[in-house]
């Protein structure tokens, strides 16, 4: 049942290269390099006439949300609020019948979500569900679903279903972008070739699994670390962080990269692990200084970048993993995996039932 791997995390973790497969699957037209969602509900003019997104979500769906949700305001620059499940009904949301509200579900079953979809639709707004089950409570209730086709997940830390929502999001970011004009032809073509060489990329990261395991080894000596990152980086940092919590109990924050400064650097001291991702472009300078700032106080760094810039930043840290160069808005489909090896190999390390960790369940249908 685990086709030969020794737990369900590291076999969803493999199945990942098929999962952006699958999800992209049907969704994407050949001849006219489009985006194509043949079932949804939402109208061109509905489309149109969106002026702002809620992303609504937990835990790891909430972190696909985050890079989600920032890919879209980026495709189509209509404003997007992200908001935990269980925060967003008791805080009087401001909805608009103008207001998508986007719920973010691998099992489809959260109550803090489903609550969240239903003060949505309450207050006039059209809810669009992505979600990896289609018979799920959330999937009934939406107004619209687009299915993540990333198969069952049995492992407690979710992966191939953080990664199918983020490339959901992208199809969804192409798909309004086009009706809203946003973006010409040529550019959606772009991304979607870059999309489609992202299972390949998965792969090739994957065969380098071994140099994760050594550094997850070293890790699981340590009892505190932080991973830092702008932007999308640090939108994935939440992610990494929370994996690692959650199956290796080993403490850590992910924390914005220019944030360090006001308060936290005074926890940065003699040989703490960080692990700085640096694979946005326009901000690889300005995360190259809060590198500088971790060093100087003994941090040891490991960076996540990708090749072209693994030579120039191995000068400033003390240790690089290269991943495979694709447009800054889709690294976040790489730079986690790296990641999920990483929580995967210093769970085993520590002896732990990586699938299923202390204290957790994989779906959680209580408020
Ligand atoms: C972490 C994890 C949880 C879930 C969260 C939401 O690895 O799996 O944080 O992401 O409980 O679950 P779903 O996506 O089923 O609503």
């Amino acid at each position: 049942e685990k086709g030969g791997f020794d737990h369900f995390m590291l076999k969803e973790i493999h199945e990942q290269p098929k999962a952006y497969r699958d999800t992209m699957l049907g969704r994407i037209d050949e001849k006219t390099h489009k985006v194509v969602f043949p079932n949804l509900n939402m109208t061109p003019e509905y489309i149109r006439s969106i002026r702002q997104i809620h992303i609504v979500a937990c835990g790891t769906a909430y972190h696909a949300g985050l890079v989600g949700g920032s890919v879209i305001e980026q495709l189509i620059r209509v404003p997007v609020s992200f908001e935990v499940a269980s925060e967003y009904r008791y805080r009087n949301p401001i909805i608009t019948p103008d207001t998508l509200v986007i719920v973010v579900s691998q099992s489809g079953e959260t109550a803090d979500t489903l609550a969240g979809l239903r003060e949505a639709q309450a207050n006039g707004a059209h809810v669009l569900a992505i979600t990896n089950v289609v018979g799920s409570s959330i999937a009934r209730d939406a107004n619209d679903v687009i299915a993540t086709l990333a198969g069952p997940e049995i492992a407690v830390a979710s992966t191939k279903a953080y990664t199918s929502q983020i490339i959901a999001f992208n199809l969804l970011g192409l798909y309004m972008a086009d009706i809203r004009g946003t973006m010409e032809a040529s550019e959606i073509a772009h991304v979607i070739a870059a999309m489609q060489s992202l299972p390949e990329q998965v792969e090739s990261l994957l065969a380098q699994s071994e140099s994760i395991k050594a550094y997850a080894e070293h890790i699981s000596k340590h009892e505190h670390l932080f991973f830092i990152g702008r932007a999308l980086d640090y939108a994935v940092a939440m992610e990494g962080s929370l994996k690692l919590k959650e199956i290796s109990y080993i403490h850590s924050e992910a924390y914005a990269a220019g944030e360090l400064k006001h308060g936290t650097l005074a926890l940065i001291e003699d040989g703490i692990p960080v692990i700085a991702l640096a694979t946005q472009d326009a901000l690889l300078e300005k995360t190259v200084s809060n590198i500088k700032e971790v060093k100087a106080r003994g941090a040891e760094v490991m960076a996540i970048t990708y090749e072209e810039h693994a030579a120039d930043l191995m000068r400033s840290v003390d240790q690089v993993f290269a991943i495979p160069k694709t447009l800054p808005l889709l690294m976040p489909a790489l730079s986690v995996v790296p990641l999920q090896l990483l929580a995967y190999y210093a769970s085993l390390a520590l002896g732990h039932d990586v699938d299923k960790p202390r204290n957790l369940a994989k779906s959680v249908t209580v408020e």
